[in-house]
């Protein structure tokens, strides 16, 4: 682990993050903000109408603004993460809320993907889910939710060790 956190901060993109100037990192901190508030706002709806909120909302009608966003909202807080922990990795040697927030991102992505493959999920995003399915659909949004709110909480906490 020592190793890589050590070639990330000796990349050229540690180097070119510690070399922009005072402000750079305040940037890319914000744009993690953006990032994380535009997944985690378009999560949390998905998953709290999986759960059975908002009966009356089809799934498909909160999925189909819902997922776009929580994509792009990843794939900003991802780079920005990137950018922030390549300044200085070696900080971060040891620190137990990066093996708790990296997993929880990772069983997060995993649920995303066997979700997508999930046959309640496709006739939800058709039409209406049997009430089976409107079960299995209540557990993938629960574990989401876990998922996403661990990496939130132990993302705040990493600088906190
Ligand atoms: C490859 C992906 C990511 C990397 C490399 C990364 C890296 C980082 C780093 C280096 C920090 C600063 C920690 C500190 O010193 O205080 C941070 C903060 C944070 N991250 Fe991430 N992150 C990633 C994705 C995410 C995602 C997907 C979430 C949420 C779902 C998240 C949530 C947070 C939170 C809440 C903070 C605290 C922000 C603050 O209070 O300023 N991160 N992240």
């Amino acid at each position: 682990m020592f190793e890589f956190l050590t070639w990330l901060e000796g990349s050229a993109l540690g180097e070119a993050m510690r070399g922009m100037g005072v402000w750079s990192y305040g940037v890319f901190n914000l744009a993690h903000i953006l990032g994380i508030s535009t997944l985690f706002g378009s999560v949390v709806l998905i998953d709290l109408r999986l759960l059975g909120l908002w009966p009356g909302v089809a799934i498909r009608s909160i999925a189909g603004p819902a997922i776009p966003l929580a994509a792009t909202g990843f794939v900003l807080a991802a780079l920005s993460g990137i950018c922030m922990i390549s300044t200085n990795a070696t900080e971060y040697d040891g620190n137990p809320f990066i093996f708790i927030k990296f997993p929880a991102i990772a069983l997060g992505l995993l649920n995303v993907a066997l979700v997508s493959a999930m046959s309640a999920w496709k006739s939800a995003r058709t039409g209406e889910p049997s009430q089976r399915e409107r079960g299995q659909l209540a557990v993938a949004g629960g574990t989401s939710l876990a998922c996403w709110l661990t990496a939130v909480a132990a993302g705040r906490m990493i600088g906190y060790w």
